[in-house]
């Protein structure tokens, strides 16, 4: 198992935030039998709610990653490294349903410390992460330009808001 320290949650934040809006990080969750999936996330929102460090991430209900968050309520944040790029591509244009992502790219996983969901060895810093709150998207409420952008098939996201319960470097 990867060693890893606890750093604070702003940790690194401009590069996180930077790295959203390249190429993308990875949002792993794991059901409660176990089973994990992973998919690519290219917004999310880091920051202060009800006093809590929060991780907001946005899942469309057609992802079958939704499912897993679902299921157990807990989801990681992993920041990729550019050696990831490739899997990082694949994880954002691949389902779950049809293959297994980690099994395809023989990627490590470790359980979290503070959630059982996986989190990946090879990024060098993720975010575990516990739901306590989520809502949906709602199209009566959203400027239609964004509507018609995103939206013309449905599928509106639901943010999931993680309290951060720790974020983990690599040494
Ligand atoms: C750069 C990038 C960013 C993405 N961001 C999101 C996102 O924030 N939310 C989302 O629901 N899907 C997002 N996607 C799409 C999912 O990653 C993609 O549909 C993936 O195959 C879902 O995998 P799954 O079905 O195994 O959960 C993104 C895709 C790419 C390439």
């Amino acid at each position: 198992m990867i060693q890893r320290i606890e750093v604070p949650y702003t940790h690194r934040f401009a590069e996180m935030v930077r790295i959203l809006d390249d190429t993308g990080l990875l949002l792993a969750a794991s059901k409660r039998s176990g089973e994990s999936n992973v998919m690519t996330i290219g917004w999310g929102m880091v920051g202060v709610v009800w006093g809590l460090p929060i991780f907001a991430v946005l899942v469309r209900p057609s992802r079958f990653t939704y499912q897993f968050i679902e299921d157990s309520g807990e989801f990681t944040v992993n920041v990729p490294s550019p050696e990831l790029r490739r899997f990082v591509d694949f994880c954002g244009s691949h389902s779950g349903r049809e293959v297994d992502k980690f099994a395809q790219f023989h990627i490590a996983t470790s359980p979290g410390r503070r959630v059982s969901s996986v989190t990946i060895d090879a990024c060098p810093w993720v975010y575990e992460c516990r739901v306590v709150q989520k809502n949906d998207v709602l199209p009566e409420t959203l400027a239609p330009k964004i509507i018609s952008a995103y939206y013309p098939r449905g599928d509106l996201h639901r943010v999931f808001y993680g309290e951060i319960l720790g974020v983990f470097a690599a040494e």
